[in-house]
């Protein structure tokens, strides 16, 4: 233990204790007591990497030359590739050289991009329930002041833009925007994506799509890049969810070219980049769209993951747990049962009998009376977590 007392800087006394303590405590409890926890918390994908792209990963780590220090902003044929995806997938024209970087997985470039365009007491536009860094990990830790954008189930879970305060929209330098989203699973209209747009000019803030589900959806649903209305802000992607790779920790990220300039000036003084053997093996993923459509090995992840959703979608609603299907990413967000008063407490009663999910609350104070499942376990410990489930609500 530190014997000098030295306090902890304001802006990190300022997190949030960790929600997750007390679920995690019982978690360890149950599992030294020998229970068997089903894990539907954690959005992890239980899928694997794809051969090809570790095989080249193998293959790309022999090179000495991969072995160097990468550039933080990427290297030249991965954000080739990066743009060539945009041209295939979206239709959109990137400049390598300025409008696309590597990022060490999109949670770093959330964060950093705060970093770079945050003074303290600028105004960042969250949403929420929302993924946390946005509130915590990029305003929070820049000394910004975060305005929650609630999304309630009533508005599809997209922000009400009409309701913000005009001096609030004056003030704002920045918004956080995340279709298909994390945690509600819900998709955003074109229409809408305008209307944020707009709102920005008129406004004068700028948007940083998160859009690491982009390739997670459903049926024939295609998701658009907030991109496509106009280029004056930045979307963040990674190979995390899209290729199995959360462990792998690479991103990118693509857009305006000042905004661009300002998070590599923050990257350059603060890390190293993704280890170039990793980007080689990406852009092999990459390099597998052709058109909109997925490719095969991601499109077969996706039935998996629609599979698994239909029949943990269809157990809910036969156990009396109201849910509904979302159209996109490989969660469920569904309101706690009729009669349970908080998503802690009744999670905690769902970890007594081995099912792991986790409480709204986790993703900010407008998820309150929520749980998010994450589909990442195969059908058969999903049917036996609906078993143990009904235990509990009748
Ligand atoms: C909304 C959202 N943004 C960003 C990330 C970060 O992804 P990664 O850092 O693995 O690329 C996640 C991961 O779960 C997420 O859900």
């Amino acid at each position: 233990m530190f014997s000098i007392k030295i306090e902890l800087a304001d802006r990190v006394k300022q997190l949030p204790e960790y929600i997750f303590a007390a679920i995690e405590e019982l978690k360890v409890k149950k599992e030294r007591e020998g229970m068997d926890l089903i894990s539907l918390g954690i959005g992890d994908p239980d899928l694997t990497t794809p051969e090809f792209i570790l095989n080249e990963m193998i293959e790309q780590v022999k090179f000495p030359k991969n072995q160097n220090y990468p550039a933080s902003m990427g290297e030249e044929d991965f954000r080739t590739a990066v743009a060539n995806w945009y041209k295939v997938r979206f239709g959109l024209d990137f400049n390598p050289e300025n409008e696309i970087s590597n990022l060490i997985g999109g949670k770093e470039g959330v964060a950093n991009i705060a970093r770079a365009f945050i003074n303290p007491g600028d105004i960042v536009l969250c949403p929420n329930p929302g993924y946390p860094v946005y509130e915590y990990g990029a305003t929070t830790l820049c000394d910004g002041k975060p305005y929650l954008m609630p999304l309630l189930e009533q508005n599809n879970f997209l922000p009400d833009l009409e309701i913000i305060e005009t001096n609030i929209l004056k003030k704002a330098k920045m918004m956080y925007l995340n279709y298909p989203n994390n945690p509600t699973g819900a998709i955003a209209p074109i229409n809408f994506l305008k209307k944020v747009v707009d709102y920005a000019e008129d406004y004068n803030f700028f948007i940083v799509y998160d859009n690491p589900y982009s390739e997670f959806t459903f049926n024939d649903y295609i998701a658009p890049t907030l991109l496509q209305i106009n280029q004056n802000h930045i979307e963040i992607n990674t190979a995390s969810k899209m290729f199995c790779m959360t462990g792998f920790r690479c991103g990118w990220v693509a857009g305006d070219d000042y905004l661009i300039s300002g998070l590599r000036k923050i990257k350059s003084q603060i890390d190293s980049g993704c280890p170039i053997f990793i980007q080689k093996a990406v852009i092999k993923g990459l390099n597998e769209y052709k058109s909109e459509k997925k490719p095969e090995f991601v499109e077969k992840n996706m039935k998996i993951y629609e599979k698994r959703r239909d029949v943990l979608i269809n157990g809910l609603n036969e156990i009396g747990w109201k849910t509904e299907k979302p159209q996109a990413t490989f969660y469920v967000w569904t309101q706690i049962p009729q009669g349970k008063k908080s998503c802690m407490d009744f999670v905690k009663n769902l970890i007594e009998v081995g099912v792991v999910i986790t409480p709204g609350i986790g993703f900010g104070q407008y998820g309150e009376d929520f749980v998010r499942f994450a589909l990442t376990q195969p059908i058969e410990r999903i049917k036996e977590a609906l078993e143990r489930i009904s235990q509990i609500i009748n």
